[in-house]
């Protein structure tokens, strides 16, 4: 069985909810505040966090939401401006870096376009801008 292509040039899929649908950007940010981080099913179906960049944009990565420790979905902590991983503890601050084991890598990262009101997910294979290193996921 092969699935259908979901669109997107380059190895893009467009973010889906929990129901599997297309993500509308206009609805995504209704009632969303800058800073909000909100999970999408992105590439490969992964648990992937959309960041609120303002009441009328996205920024133009995403974070996957699985802790690179053991694969728990990590939680976006809003008070405390970072993800915890209620596993064991790992934590990332608010780009998805790793600030604390036993999670030994940060958070992957994956570009995010928009495009017709859809948001669209493409690998990213270039340097880890929080770390200056490769992107060791790609
Ligand atoms: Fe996240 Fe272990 S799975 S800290």
């Amino acid at each position: 069985f092969i699935p259908p292509a979901t669109g997107g040039a380059g190895g893009g899929v467009t973010a889906k909810d929990e129901l599997g649908n297309d993500v509308s950007v206009a609805k995504f940010l209704e009632n969303r505040n800058a800073g909000d981080r909100n999970l999408v099913q992105g590439l490969k179906g992964d648990p992937t966090y959309i960041v609120v960049d303002s009441k009328e944009a996205i920024k133009d990565y995403g974070i996957n939401a699985i802790c690179t420790h053991l694969g728990c979905v990590v939680p976006w902590n809003v008070a405390e401006n970072k993800f915890k991983c209620p596993c064991h503890g790992s934590q990332y601050d608010e780009t998805g870096k790793v600030i604390r084991g036993p999670a030994p890598l940060s958070l992957p990262l994956a570009h995010t376009n928009v495009a017709d009101d859809k948001i669209v997910l493409t690998p990213w294979t270039e340097t880890d801008f929080r770390t200056g290193d490769a992107a060791w996921w790609a």
